[in-house]
């Protein structure tokens, strides 16, 4: 293995259009913080590299719709941002921000270096342009019926309904979001970095040199290699971001995602005069932590702009997470499905430690997890409280009781002073080797295997019976108690900074080094203890329901609030309207089609005939509750087969708000067979 002078450690960074949230924390910065206060602890040469990425279009929307700037947006969200990540003690060595001049200069001239050499392919395309307005639409800017599922509010580049990926031209009626209008196709000039060109070298470089790049990673990588790269564009018609330096580039910007990795050398370069021995000696560890979004821009795009700008080194591993869901949903913030980190501190003040600890311990590391407050609160309960803080609590309140506060002088060892200090050894290569290897789950079971240690140790020595009949024994069982508590401390730190940081206040002594906790001699007998105090306090059931109470109410005023009346659609003739023939029916019969967790197959009664129809309904009616009920049928839609039945009309269905079905049918009772004009 490679030997590293320095490191180079760098996490995403985050959009500022909204606070950050606890998937934030756990899929990049907890892990990005612990392998970073590691190295620090290890006395390594490192810098921790964050700040927030202030480009892109969702903030030229969200400005448009608050009536304020962009700019206004960025200032909000950024400082909010940078304060919630300083609560939870993610230790940057620098915070900085894609807005200001030396990111501005530095991504300028990191693109005019590519230019210069040749690099990028110049293309003029058609694009969507709103006349009324006189620009160009980003994707994001058109909206229109989706091409897959038909849902009408689909985005240029993405329907979110169906999560299928788009292009804006796929979209059938667009439409601009700014004025309503119907977009043109206009040329458009663009420079796109050839990323099909540089394939065989990415090839080589990730699956060649990089086998030991998590499975997640490596294996993304790969299907996007198999499947084959494209050119990609890396300006794009836009006022907000960073000015594209050519003179015939007006009203044209850096792509976000070209600029915003280049965020992490502009803050570097802030950081530091000597910023170019952290980018371009190959005796630097460059290490990226992200989010499974980010992998195509880390590990292919990125790193191709920093091998053809030609003085750059590359990343040495890009140890993605998966995605955090919540109580069972994909965190949202549109939905407002999160636990924001600056509320979660107002409910729950002080206890940073608490969630770094349950985000750890759950963190999606090579799948996607779930948190749950009753996971919250059974690991803040059952592991901290139990485990750690009652150890420490025993040792400390015992050393009080029998021995004023003081440590004691020990004897000699027994062989069970012996195993601990084998075990601890242990236990000390276990974190060592985990957090290098980026498993920071089973790093921090490792170091809460101290405290398990010495829970067992005073468990099976039982000082408090010994201090009847030998006095000297319980002094050697409450100095190792105490070495341990200092241990604990000390290993834990990366983890659980604040609690490490109180556990030394309460020894009264300073951390000690890393590399001394290999002997046990972290806390000299003759010390006096300060008084202790609880290292972590219980959480009860009534906070926890309070969570999930507030979670639940988020998520109906999101939805109440969230009333999208479907655009109205291409007018039509009288003519068009009569095609369709609508009659009244009752459903004689109901089922669910086996293997199809949405659709119901109906036997209904027409007035014209008795017919099978599958309807996606199973959502939301069980079969039994709908015998006999009257609803609406398009009675001369073809036919057509779904899971092997042919289905003869279509039930008319209202989607609600929520995307819910509900049958539509007359008011009172009517005839079957009568029509519907
Ligand atoms: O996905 C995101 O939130 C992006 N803002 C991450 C950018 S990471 C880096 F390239 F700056
Ligand atoms: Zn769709």
């Amino acid at each position: 293995m490679k030997e590293f002078k320095r490191y180079t450690v760098t996490s995403a960074l985050p959009y500022a259009n909204g606070p950050v949230h606890i998937g934030h924390l756990a899929g990049v910065y907890v892990p990005a913080d612990i392998y970073v206060r590691y190295l620090r602890l290890k006395k390594q040469d490192v810098i921790f590299i964050g700040g927030s990425d202030e480009h892109g279009v969702p903030i030229t929307l969200k400005a448009r719709k608050e009536g304020v700037s962009p700019q206004q947006i960025v200032d909000r969200y950024h400082n909010i941002i940078k304060k919630s990540f300083k609560d939870f003690g993610i230790s940057f060595d620098i915070y900085s921000r894609t807005s200001n001049k030396t990111h501005h200069k530095t991504a300028a001239e990191f693109f005019m270096t590519l230019y210069e050499k040749g690099e990028f392919i110049e293309k003029t395309s058609m694009q969507f342009y709103d006349e009324a307005e006189n620009q160009f639409l980003a994707d994001r800017y058109i909206m229109g019926t989706c091409p897959k599922c038909g849902a009408e509010d689909a985005y240029g580049d993405q329907c979110e309904k169906c999560g299928s990926t788009l292009s804006a031209e796929e979209l059938i009626n667009p439409r601009s979001v700014i004025s309503g209008n119907k977009p043109v196709l206009k040329e458009t000039k663009h420079w796109f970095l050839p990323l099909d060109k540089y394939e065989d070298e990415l090839k080589q470089w990730i699956l060649e040199e990089h086998k030991e790049w998590k499975p997640n990673v490596y294996g993304q990588c790969k299907s996007w290699l198999d499947s084959g790269l494209f050119p990609r564009a890396v300006t794009r018609d836009l006022e907000w971001g960073v000015p594209v330096p050519l003179e015939d580039a007006k009203n044209k910007v850096l792509y976000v995602w070209f600029d915003a990795p280049i965020g992490y050398i502009s803050a570097t370069r802030e950081l530091t005069p000597d910023w170019e021995k952290y980018w371009k000696d190959d005796e630097t560890k460059l290490v990226h932590f992200i989010g499974k979004d980010n992998i195509v821009f880390h590990c292919i795009i990125f790193p191709s702009m920093l091998r053809h700008e030609g003085s750059y080194i590359l990343p040495e591993n890009v140890p993605a997470n998966e995605f955090l869901n919540l109580e069972g949903d994909k965190i949202s913030t549109s939905r407002n499905w999160a636990v924001w980190l600056n509320e979660y501190l107002e409910d729950f003040p002080g206890k940073q430690d608490v969630l770094r600890y349950v985000l750890c311990a759950n963190a999606p590391e090579t799948k996607d997890n779930d948190f749950t407050w009753k996971d919250f609160q059974t690991r803040n309960n059952s592991e901290l409280v139990a485990i750690m803080g009652n150890f420490v609590n025993r040792a400390m309140v015992l050393t009080q009781k029998y021995f004023e506060g003081v440590i004691p002088e020990p004897g000699n060892d027994t062989d069970y002073e012996k195993e601990i200090r084998n075990e601890i050894v242990r236990i000390k290569t276990g974190i060592e080797k985990n957090i290098e290897n980026y498993k920071f789950r089973e790093a921090l079971k490792d170091a809460m295997s101290i405290a398990r240690t010495g829970n067992k140790y005073l468990a099976d020595t039982e000082p408090w019976k010994l201090i009847k009949t030998d006095t000297e024994r319980v002094k050697t069982i409450l100095y190792y108690s105490l070495q341990l508590c200092a241990l604990s401390a000390t290993l834990a730190e990366p983890f659980l900074p604040f609690s490490s940081d109180k556990l030394f206040k309460m020894l009264n002594i300073e951390r000690p080094e890393w590399e001394k906790t290999a002997g046990f001699d972290l806390i000299s007998a003759g010390h006096k203890l300060n008084q202790p105090e609880l290292l972590f306090e219980r959480i009860e059931d009534d906070a926890i329901e309070l969570q999930i109470q507030k979670l639940l109410k988020s998520k109906e005023k999101n939805q109440m609030e969230k009333i999208t009346v479907t655009p109205q659609k291409d007018v039509i003739t009288y003519d068009d309207f009569v095609k369709q023939d609508i009659r009244i029916a009752t459903i004689l019969e109901a089922e669910k089609v086996p293997k199809a967790d949405k659709l119901l197959k109906l036997l209904v009664d027409t007035g014209i005939d008795k017919r099978v129809i599958v309807s996606g309904i199973a959502q939301y009616y069980k079969p039994e509750d709908i015998i006999g009920k009257q609803i609406c049928v398009l009675v001369n839609l073809a036919p057509r087969t779904l899971r092997g039945i042919e289905s003869n009309g279509m039930v008319l269905m209202a989607s609600d708000k929520d995307g819910s079905l509900k049958f539509v049918g007359p008011e009172g009772l009517c005839s079957n067979g009568s029509a519907v004009s």
